[in-house]
């Protein structure tokens, strides 16, 4: 079969002016049967250099060794229908993403060969990874912007801690009675352990172990890094946690993970107008269907609530809260982005985010994510 024995010219007109795609046809066993100038612009060969040729050609030595060129044959001869995404090979040997649908054409119950499409989508596929590369240097950067915000507190603290040791140290050398030296020398080594625990944590803050998903357990998460929210929270606010027992595991970035907990106590204590409570909090939810647009039916979901009992929000600012840029801040106190953070994280994590509050009652904010079980 030839593709001139294919009766639409009009059909074959429009295949030939299609240049953002490689559009052609393969007998059943994947010889290449027709070309069109999508297909030279693409992958860099003109008619006379590819027909006849088996088309798996275009793909990389990987996915031939693989058998991908007979899987998506066979897929689009069993179903009707094969698409994917995949490397493929131009001519000079580079190398373009490409999105492809192969569909087998019929002919009085005989497969006559298959029409395959690819388009490229290199451009789109590169976006992406861009997109993703920023907002993780997006999230170590609020990171970066909390700590430093911290330092104030963090210095003091560690005033405090050396304070302690050295006024332990002088009383040693003057002391002559056994049991007070003993006191002493505790004191200093709570102060000193006090300390490093401090730095350990913040540092490990600061590093965010992990910049990629992983199934981590996200108590151990919370627990790791609680002197830093407790130190977000501030002087107006104390920051307790409330954890689920059996430490569930979730597939979540950990370091955008901590970013939005720091995004939501630091939103807690902003709006607190005199002494108040903040409480971190885990649960395993069933929810129900319908809850949220995206949620997954039948999954368990980890709920983190941030719960505060300052001012509330009134619906106006509610319902925009998650909207990037959207502040009640003065200029240079809130960029807006806090929340969205938070948003981005949820959904990214293949989850959720919401915010209950009212005025006068307080706010929760809930980010839910898979439990992997
Ligand atoms: N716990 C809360 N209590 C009361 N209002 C809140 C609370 N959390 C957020 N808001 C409101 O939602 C708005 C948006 O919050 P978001 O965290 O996105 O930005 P921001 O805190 O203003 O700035 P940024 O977090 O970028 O520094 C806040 O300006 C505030 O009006
Ligand atoms: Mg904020």
């Amino acid at each position: 079969m030839a593709a001139s024995s294919f009766p639409f010219n009009a059909e074959a007109l429009l295949v030939q002016s299609l240049t953002d795609y490689a559009i052609y046809m393969l007998d059943p066993e994947g010889h290449i049967l027709s070309w069109n100038p999508g297909g030279q612009r693409i992958k860099g060969y003109t008619d006379a250099e590819v027909i006849g040729h088996h088309f798996s050609q275009f793909y990389t030595e990987d996915d031939v060794r693989r058998g991908e060129p007979q899987r998506g044959l066979a897929t689009a001869r069993s179903e009707g229908r094969f698409e994917a995404e995949g490397w493929r090979v131009r001519k000079d040997g580079s190398q373009f993403r490409a999105n492809i649908v192969i569909d087998p054409i019929w002919q009085d119950g005989e497969l006559m060969g298959f029409v395959k499409v690819t388009k490229d989508v290199t451009e789109r596929f590169k976006a992406q990874t861009r997109l993703q590369e920023a907002e993780r240097t997006l999230a170590q950067s609020q990171k970066i912007h909390a700590i430093g915000q911290l330092t104030l507190g963090i210095a003091h603290d560690f005033n405090n801690v050396l304070a302690v040791v050295t006024a332990s140290l002088d009383l040693i050398a003057r002391t002559s009675s056994e049991e007070r030296r003993q006191q002493l020398v505790d004191a200093a080594q709570k102060a000193a352990h006090r300390g490093s625990m401090l730095s350990r944590q913040m540092l490990a803050f600061a590093r965010g172990q992990n910049l990629s998903p992983a199934n981590l357990d996200v108590n151990e998460l919370i627990r790791a890094s609680i002197e830093v929210y407790r130190r977000a929270a501030g002087a107006i606010a104390t920051c307790t946690l409330d954890l689920v027992d059996g430490d569930p595991v979730a597939y979540v970035d950990g370091a955008r993970f901590e970013a939005a907990l720091m995004n939501l106590v630091a939103n807690a204590r902003d709006a607190m107008t005199a002494q108040g409570s903040i409480v971190i909090a885990t649960r395993v939810v069933q929810p129900a269907d319908g809850v949220h647009p995206d949620l997954q039916p039948g999954r368990r979901y980890l709920y983190i609530t941030v719960t505060d009992d300052g001012p509330g929000m009134g619906e106006e600012v509610r319902l925009r809260a998650m909207e990037p840029f959207f502040t009640t801040k003065d200029v240079g106190r809130g960029s807006g982005l806090g929340l969205s953070q938070v948003f981005g994280f949820a959904s990214q994590s293949g989850g959720f985010a919401s915010i209950h509050s009212e005025p006068g009652a307080g706010t929760r904010v809930t980010i839910a994510v898979p439990v992997v079980e």
